[in-house]
């Protein structure tokens, strides 16, 4: 009898070691070394939007921006050193990314709290999903244990950073190269409902394009010049830029998307179907969100002994 049942924890534990093993990371990743992380992230991200509405969807980006190159590793939040150039200054990111101040003010609660136990990159992923929240949008577990990267590679963000030109199949191969579907793909685009994209961003598309409403294209070129004002900006969703949810599939439907990389998800291809749905069942899309952040969230994250836990995530320790 005791035997067996020994037996039976012994089964029991080599499954959860494989399941955690494989998962690498897990949802209670700091629940005895940080109990209160989960809290110190949430406050502080709400505390940040009080002050500066936009700065949500600045952290989700941060977060799209960290995965994409060399996984969701805090890459992104490195300032330069003597040995690498930082991914902020990357063609993607340069006069574009913010919300650095509000990771630092977070990692320095944590710091606080439960001293080199909560990497920089799970700020990161947690701070993304309870911004998403924060705006009405779906609410996920995200999963944790991310470790923090020693490096970061300006080259490698210029060529993984998805821009606004790409086509539709571009698009596609260009998520493809992180791990991520075609699906991924157009749910995760569902983020451009919140903030905001500069000029130089959406010009080529107002001026150029011929997918897009002939008023709306109007109105933007009274904003965003031919050549000028590159830093002025609009809302990526026209309707709700600060509500998280699915007027950007309905933006696209009438031909109202802001980039030239929105507007390809509705132009007459296989991408068309998703918008569809996504703009008919809010429902649908909330779901396939939580479920393509978590994809996301899950590239190439260092574990075990890789990595470290920063200290001041614009640093290596
Ligand atoms: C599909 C490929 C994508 C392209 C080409 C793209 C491109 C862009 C561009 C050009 C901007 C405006 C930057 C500026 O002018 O300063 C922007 C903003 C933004 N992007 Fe994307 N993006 C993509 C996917 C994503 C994904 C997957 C997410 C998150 C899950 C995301 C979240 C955001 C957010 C929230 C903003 C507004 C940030 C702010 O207001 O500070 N984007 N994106
Ligand atoms: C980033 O932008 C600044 C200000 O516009 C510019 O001086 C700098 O050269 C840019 N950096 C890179 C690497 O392009
Ligand atoms: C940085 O990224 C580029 C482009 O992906 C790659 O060719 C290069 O080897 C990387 N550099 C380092 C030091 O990892
Ligand atoms: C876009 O995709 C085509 C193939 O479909 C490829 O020839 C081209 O080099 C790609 N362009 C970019 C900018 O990646
Ligand atoms: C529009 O396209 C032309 C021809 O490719 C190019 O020279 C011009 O710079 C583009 N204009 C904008 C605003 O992107």
């Amino acid at each position: 009898m005791a035997c067996s049942k020994k037996l039976y924890f012994i089964v029991l534990n080599l499954i959860v070691l494989s399941l955690s093993v494989h998962g690498k990371l897990s949802i209670n990743f700091y629940s005895s070394t940080c109990p209160n992380a989960l809290n110190i992230v949430k406050q502080g991200i709400a505390k940040a939007i009080k002050k500066d509405a936009r700065v949500g969807a600045s952290i989700l980006r941060l977060h799209f921006h960290d995965c994409f190159v060399n996984g969701c590793d805090g890459s992104l939040l490195l300032d330069d050193t003597s040995t690498f150039q930082s991914e902020k200054t990357a063609r993607p990111n340069n006069n574009s990314v913010r919300g650095f101040g509000v990771v630092d003010d977070i990692k320095t609660s944590l710091e606080k709290a439960c001293p080199g136990v909560v990497s920089c990159a799970d700020i990161l992923a947690i701070g993304a999903r309870d911004s998403v929240v924060y705006y009405g949008g779906p609410f996920w577990k995200v999963r944790l244990g991310r470790r923090d990267s020693r490096t970061a590679n300006r080259s490698a963000a210029n060529a993984f950073i998805p821009p606004p030109s790409l086509d539709l199949n571009n698009l596609t191969s260009n998520f493809a190269n992180v791990g991520l579907s075609f699906k991924d793909m157009v749910v995760l685009s569902g983020a451009h409902t919140i903030g905001f994209a500069r000029c130089v961003s959406f010009r080529p598309h107002i001026y150029n394009d011929t997918n897009i409403d002939a008023s709306f294209a109007k109105s933007l070129q009274q904003k965003c010049p031919r050549s000028g004002n590159d830093a002025v900006l609009q809302p990526l969703d026209y309707q709700t830029r600060f509500r998280f949810d699915n007027n950007y599939y309905k933006n696209l439907m009438v031909k109202k998307g802001l980039l030239h990389s929105d507007q390809q998800l509705y132009n007459g291809n296989k991408a068309d179907k998703l918008v569809l749905r996504f703009a008919s069942k809010p429902g649908h899309f909330f779901a396939e969100f939580a479920k393509s952040m978590i994809n996301m969230a899950n590239i190439n994250p260092l574990t075990g002994s890789n990595g470290e836990i920063r200290r001041n995530c614009r640093k290596p320790n």
